[in-house]
């Protein structure tokens, strides 16, 4: 089988195609023809080096395919189902343990870039029906931390307002989940013409942050005080925006890191708005589940900018990089 592989010191230049030999699944064990993945930042950082992973290391996070094999004792599964990728394959259901998440997909252990992977009969969770691969390849990690954040974290109600920022993966499904639940959502890009499909998929107000230097206080002003809900992806660059974003109560998901890792915010304005500030990382498998139902129950259809060949997997890292895409990056495998 085709697997890609990240060589040391990493880099895109560094990423290697190679073939490997395909496994027999063991006891609770399955193979999965994977026909599909998706882009993340966090895999531009295991392709590229910035975060070091074993030589030879499989990168990518999401995966979406079809079982081909059932190892003795799979009950769960039958072959012919068709199952995504977990980013933490250990994170079954519960909160947030370090044992939990310490296997991480693409990046602690082998990813979602090869043919065939055998895998534990819980390393997968079933398709929403009605996406294509490639589509459903787009959400373990993107489209699971917007759930998290809103859903789980945000106990997001019909009637509150979100806030998202940019017109990456994570902005635009969080956009999608929050429309589907009756949620009016405060929307920034930093491209008038991104802004128009903005609008297109629901967004109640479009902000340009950076022909808007004040852009937070634009946000206040549309959404009648402030939003019920940030998805923070900046971090450094958007904190303290999102933070005078929000209404007095509101809670701020923070999920990025796009605008740099450190940050320097206003204290008082966040007791004196008890607000609640929590970190979100991705989800378990139970999140994942929940997640699927409300995709098929909503009939969203994740959306895809473009589509690479594994083979052509540097080049949609390059493109993911240049930020002129707009919601997800997938690659047919
Ligand atoms: N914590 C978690 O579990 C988790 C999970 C998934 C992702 N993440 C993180 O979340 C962030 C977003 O991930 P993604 O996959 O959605 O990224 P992405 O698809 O690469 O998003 C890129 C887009 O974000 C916008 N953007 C970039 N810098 C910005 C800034 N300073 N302020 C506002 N918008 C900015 C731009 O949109 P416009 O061109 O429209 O301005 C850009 O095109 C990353 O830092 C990623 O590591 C975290």
């Amino acid at each position: 089988m085709r697997v890609v592989q990240v060589k040391t010191p990493g880099g895109l230049d560094h990423l290697a195609l190679a073939e490997q030999e395909v496994g027999e699944p063991g006891q609770g064990e399955i193979r999965v023809r994977w026909h599909a993945s998706s882009l993340n930042y966090h895999d531009l950082l295991v392709a590229n080096g910035g975060l070091p992973v074993s030589d030879g290391r499989i990168p990518m996070s999401d995966g979406a395919g079809e079982i081909v094999a059932i190892g003795a004792g799979v009950t769960r599964w039958q072959t012919g189902d068709k199952v995504m990728s977990l980013f933490f394959p250990d994170w079954q259901e519960g909160r947030h343990r370090p044992e939990r998440t310490r296997a991480i997909t693409g990046d602690s252990i082998d990813g979602c870039a090869c043919e065939y992977a055998v895998l534990s009969e819980n390393a997968v969770t079933r398709m929403p029906e009605g996406l294509t691969y490639a589509e459903a390849a787009t959400l373990p990690c993107a489209g699971l931390t917007a759930w998290q954040a809103l859903m789980v974290r945000g106990q997001m109600q019909a009637g509150d307002s979100l806030l998202v920022q940019g017109t990456g993966g994570v902005s635009i499904v969080a956009l999608q989940l929050a429309k589907a639940a009756g949620v009016s959502v405060v929307a920034t890009t930093s491209s008038n013409a991104k802004g128009e499909r903005l609008r297109a998929l629901g967004a109640d107000h479009v902000i340009n942050y950076v022909e808007d230097e004040h852009w937070s206080d634009t946000v206040r002003k549309v959404s009648g005080g402030g939003v019920d809900h940030v998805i923070d992806i900046g971090g450094g660059a958007t904190l303290q925006h999102s933070i005078n974003a929000a209404r007095t109560s509101g809670q701020i998901s923070l999920v990025g890191i796009l605008g740099g890792v450190t940050a320097t915010v206003n204290v008082p304005m966040i007791f004196s708005k008890q607000l609640q500030v929590h970190g979100v990382a991705v989800g378990s498998a139970a999140m994942q589940d929940a997640m699927t139902r409300a995709v098929e129950n909503g009939q969203i259809k994740p959306v895809i900018d473009a589509d690479y060949d594994l083979a052509d997997i540097a080049d949609a890292f390059a493109y993911q990089a240049s930020a002129q895409h707009f919601g997800k990056v997938t690659l047919s495998i």
